[in-house]
């Protein structure tokens, strides 16, 4: 694609020449249909638009230096998405189908995966959605499973570059109970007040505490928290937020480095303790964290002074983007080749 600046691409939409689809209707899903139309024609009383009947997944292609594009993890998000079916009811993709809906969706669009060294990546976005017509609170009979593709820019243009972030005591994205360990599109549509207000505030996001108490650290909008100190990792355990596959990852990867790793609460006093903290998540990778802000109790934590990001945060981040591009051996086996 001569025409696409690959380095300056947004992490936004760019229209791809294919996508996927496959419709679930009378308990069976039909064959995997592919698709040059970036628009759905939809029943207006589709749960999926009521309701909230629908889930989402997101996971990145990258180009090797090799020529080879791999994938990462997608049994991962293939799980995850089964995981949020079943949170709102939905009808499953087996992993089976996501895979052959992925590879497909890659092959067809292989020319829109951006070249090695570009820092640009394929972005995959699954979407799965009550289509069947229902005016009360029930699941629809009927499923749309729709994979598109888009390219997307390099998340910090000019380095990894630490960002500030604001703890949020006026909203929550998802009650201990509720559907947060789930991706599905209600929590997205719940976390943007309080992600409007940390913008507005001049931060670069905001960070979740827990809904109940408000004492330990959830997430940081659509991103795990981790804090590092003593050559540990540590990073939340809550009922109420998503399992990051990249914070999986980095978990691993800490170990394989010698470091010890927590997922425990984490109280917001503890803020204090470490010696470096970050966000986690498909498009950055890692944001290392400068500066967290606790307006309400007039809290300010302070990591990277410096303005650079920490060196074991570098580590990680470094040695996972290493194998998600090819430039080191997939110890792990997270790769799958897109032949
Ligand atoms: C709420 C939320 N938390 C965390 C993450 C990071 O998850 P992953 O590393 O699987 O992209 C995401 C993004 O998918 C997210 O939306």
């Amino acid at each position: 694609m001569e025409n696409i600046d690959w380095g300056s691409l947004p992490f936004g939409y760019l229209k791809t020449d294919f996508n996927v689809r496959s419709v679930y209707k009378n308990g069976k899903w039909s064959k995997l249909e592919v698709s040059s139309s970036e628009y759905i024609d939809i029943h207006i009383a589709a749960t999926g638009l009521h309701y909230g009947q629908e889930a989402f997944e997101g996971l990145k292609a990258y180009m090797g230096k090799d020529g080879k594009i791999r994938l990462f993890r997608w049994e991962e998000n293939a799980k995850r998405m089964l995981g949020s079916a079943e949170g709102v009811k939905m009808a499953q993709v087996s992993a089976e189908m996501f895979r052959e809906a992925l590879l497909k969706v890659i092959q067809l669009n292989k020319k829109f995966v951006p070249p090695y060294g570009s820092g640009a990546t394929l972005y995959i976005r699954p979407l799965l959605y009550g289509s069947g017509a229902e005016v009360g609170v029930k699941p629809a009979s009927e499923y749309t499973f729709i994979v598109f593709v888009t390219p997307v820019g390099p998340y910090f243009k000019d380095g990894v570059k630490p960002v500030n972030m604001m703890i949020c005591r006026d909203f929550d994205r998802a009650a201990p109970l509720g559907t947060g360990i789930y991706k599905v599109g209600g929590n997205y549509a719940a976390s943007m007040r309080a992600i409007m207000a940390a913008h507005t505030a001049g931060y670069s996001n905001t960070i979740f505490l827990d809904a109940k108490e408000k004492k330990y650290i959830d997430e940081c909008g659509p991103a795990n928290f981790f804090g590092i100190k003593n050559n540990t990792y540590v990073t939340p355990k809550s009922e109420s937020i998503l399992n990051s596959i990249t914070n999986m990852s980095l978990i691993e990867i800490a170990q394989s480095l010698g470091m010890k790793t927590e997922r425990r609460q984490v109280s917001v006093e503890e803020l204090g303790t470490f010696e470096e903290t970050g966000a986690c998540g498909t498009a950055a990778v890692i944001s290392p964290i400068a500066k967290i802000v606790d307006p309400e109790k007039n809290k300010i934590y302070e990591y990277c002074k410096d303005g650079k990001p920490g060196a074991e945060t570098m580590k990680l981040y470094k040695k996972l983007t290493a194998i998600q591009c090819g430039d080191e051996p997939d110890t792990f086996g997270w790769i799958t080749i897109v032949e």
